[in-house]
């Protein structure tokens, strides 16, 4: 990632969000910009799917609409996010090169009239998508409303593997440029099991439907594959528009939604990480997901500023149940990224659609119009926005990581697995909620990253564990770490082959374990194990999953109580060097996992928080001052202790406590003092007065009432 010097929004915080006013009549667009005005509007993206329209024909280019709104935008001081519309090609691409077209496992090969890229292998593909990029670029390098560049949209989706003729072919390459030589590639996918043994390189194939279970080594490398060949048309892009320009490149990630994409890998391509979240409406603790995919965007973008590029004010129209947000919601969503590091608050989208497969997706500007509560507090929101721009570049910083490996995921994900019911989705879930709830702050890392600032390191779900991970894993106990590893890890190693020494053996040292068996529930059955480490005897739930372990130096601080490991050890502690390693042998649950990670810790030297559970704070660390950002979930006013300072959002000052009110946010500027300009640029708006934001608030939870 290039040091991208200044940001995008200057020294404030950004806020805005995709605006697709060609779907309008040209008179809207005064309206729009007008209210962009009112909701403190400094930001959007345009562009994303309107190559149809620049492009109208093969090598025909109109870009007089978009000269005209660039202007409109920046005499309004709006900042452009300018995209390359390829995740939307146009008909004529579709008609003229066919069999550029995506084909799935199935071999149904997908058409226009919807949106998502073509074949990222064809070469007539990649030759359109890098030529219109050029083309924007080269047109708009210069224009000084383009603050940056969007490429693309949300690789991987909705189109990820790709099983066409061009795809296969490309495979070939890249295997033959992976393993050299067919006796490579034949032992890296242990091919005499079965019978594969490959003697031509024309003969290996996609892994396409197959009359038993296809090579799962196979199947991880064309995950591999895959996430290469959305990455390499990336780059592909990226470096057409550097040609012309050196603005910040991005593309929109979906950090923890998209299984197709590496996102350490995308990471180190772009200039700022962004990302897009949406809430899961089937998940009644969704924030706690949202926080997840916010500490692990800003984890991939290495602890620098990112941008929120898309959420929804309310409700999305893609999932089977689509809740609407209640009042005070959208604040708190987008104020929780905020806290978790993004300096861009952008939403998905200015208008809402009349038309089209979005029309029932919120947007900034709703159906309902601007007499609308959504409107209301998108315009309070971005009076919020504004008051924060002191924050601009300030940075979070976590004592704990959780390990965070893609290639392990995709590896896991694989059929035929010992048991369905053990996921990894699950299981990184279950230990980030309990240190959410903990009120710890985490980080992600990947297990061969440098760990030695953490206090603890979490590996909730290690699958596929390389050796050399292993050891730095081991490495990071032996020097002093607190190392907690979750059931079934280091399993395999890279080609999805079973270490030698059996199930865990690259962590054996460090865990003081050998791991024999494992020992998966029937549905609907779940086992009790019993924790007595430092004198409690607590009996905890273990859904699922045992493991039948060996001893070796560990020492026990749970065991099973009944079950086919009845009386074996279910949790494990074991001293290593100057550190310790945990094993948790056994899915525990949220509440379940409460005394492990506690006891893990007190090892590490770390303290839960006392807040009341789902009040959310986080520090953000200035040059010049700290800023804790509160945000209470719960329907009862909270206090966070210790506290001290200016109040940003309400005004005033705070301390010795924090007062958050039910379902607010407060953010305060640490340190005593009236409200001092930032770090020696313009400090922003100035806060609300307590006084507008009691309106605001009033309007919102009168409405509620009604
Ligand atoms: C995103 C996508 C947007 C819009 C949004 C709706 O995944 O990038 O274009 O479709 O979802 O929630």
């Amino acid at each position: 990632m290039a040091d991208t010097g200044t940001w995008p929004t200057g020294r404030t915080l950004g806020y805005g969000g995709d605006y697709n006013p060609e779907q309008w009549p040209r008179e809207t667009r005064d309206e729009d910009v007008r209210l962009m005005a009112e909701a403190g509007v400094n930001f959007v993206s345009v562009g994303i799917f309107s190559w149809a329209l620049l492009e109208p024909r093969e090598g025909e280019y109109d870009f007089a609409w978009m000269d005209e709104l660039l202007d409109l935008l920046h005499a309004a001081g709006i900042a452009v996010d300018l995209a390359t519309p390829t995740a939307a090609p146009p008909a004529w691409f579709y008609a003229t090169y066919p069999e550029a077209r995506v084909v799935t496992r199935d071999g149904v090969p997908l058409g226009p009239g919807s949106r998502g890229a073509c074949s990222p292998s064809h070469p007539a593909y990649r030759a359109a998508a890098r030529n219109i990029a050029s083309r924007i670029a080269e047109r708009y390098a210069d224009h000084p409303a383009v603050v940056m560049w969007h490429v693309h949209n949300e690789y991987g989706a909705p189109v990820g593997e790709d099983y066409s003729d061009a795809a296969v072919a490309a495979w070939r390459t890249w295997l033959a440029d992976r393993y050299g030589t067919l006796d490579a590639l034949n032992d890296a996918w242990g091919t005499r099991f079965w019978g594969q043994v490959y003697g031509e390189w024309e003969h290996v194939q996609a892994p396409g439907p197959t009359p038993a279970t296809v090579n799962q080594a196979q199947q991880l490398d064309y995950a591999r594959f895959t996430d290469h060949q959305l990455r390499a048309l990336f780059v592909a892009e990226r470096d057409a528009i550097r040609e012309h320009s050196d603005k910040p490149v991005t593309t929109n990630f979906m950090a923890n939604e998209c299984p197709t994409t590496d996102l350490w890998a995308w990471a180190r391509e772009v200039d700022v990480v962004s990302n897009d979240h949406y809430l899961t409406a089937a998940d009644p603790r969704g924030h706690v997901g949202l926080s997840l995919a916010a500490d692990l965007t800003r984890s991939v973008a290495g602890g620098r500023p990112w941008i929120l590029m898309e959420h929804s004010t309310s409700a999305v129209n893609w999932q089977g149940r689509n809740v609407a947000k209640r009042p005070g919601e959208m604040a708190r969503n987008s104020l929780a990224h905020v806290a978790r590091g993004a300096d861009v608050v952008g939403f998905f989208q200015w208008r809402a659609s009349r038309y089209g497969a979005e029309k029932f997706h919120s947007a900034m500007l709703p159906h309902a119009g601007t007499g609308s509560r959504v409107w209301q507090e998108v315009v309070s929101l971005g009076a919020d926005v504004g008051a924060l721009a002191e924050l601009q570049g300030s940075t979070v910083q976590a004592r704990v990581a959780l390990l965070w490996d893609t290639e392990s995921f995709w590896a896991q994900d694989l059929p035929w697995r010992p048991s369905d019911d053990l996921r990894h989705r699950e299981r990184t879930r279950a230990y980030y909620e309990r240190l959410w709830r903990d009120g710890m702050t985490v980080d992600f890392a990947h297990p061969t990253a440098d760990l030695s600032r953490y206090a603890l390191v979490v590996a909730p779900a290690s699958y596929l564990l390389t050796a050399d991970a292993a050891a730095n894993l081991t490495r990071y106990v032996a020097a002093g770490g607190t190392l907690v590893v979750s059931c079934f890890a280091a399993v395999v190693d890279e080609h999805d082959a079973v270490h030698p020494g059996g199930y865990g053996a690259p962590l054996r040292d460090v865990l003081g374990l050998r791991v024999e068996e494992f020992l998966p529930l029937r549905a609907g059955e779940s086992g009790t194990v019993t924790w007595t480490y430092d004198g409690a005897t607590t009996a905890l739930g273990a859904p699922v999953w045992a493991e039948d372990l060996a001893l070796d130096g560990a020492e026990v601080a749970a065991h099973h109580a009944d079950g086919r490991a009845a009386g074996g050890p279910a949790v494990t502690r074991h001293e290593h060097g100057d550190g310790v390693a945990w094993y948790v042998s056994v899915p525990l649950d949220v509440d379940g996992l409460a005394p492990v990670l506690a006891a893990a810790c007190a090892d590490a030297g770390i303290a839960p928080s006392d807040t009341a559970e789902d009040v959310e704070v986080v520090v953000r660390h200035g040059h010049d001052a700290d800023y804790v950002l509160a945000i209470n979930h719960t329907e009862a006013a909270a206090t966070v202790s210790g506290v001290e300072g200016t109040d940003l959002l309400h005004g005033g000052a705070v301390g010795p406590d924090l007062k958050v009110p039910a379902g607010d946010v407060a953010v305060v500027r640490m340190g005593p003092g009236p409200a001092a300009a930032g770090a020696g640029g313009p400090s922003g708006p100035e806060p609300r007065t307590t006084e507008s934001r009691r309106r605001a608030d009033a309007t919102t939870f009168d409405e509620e009432e009604r």
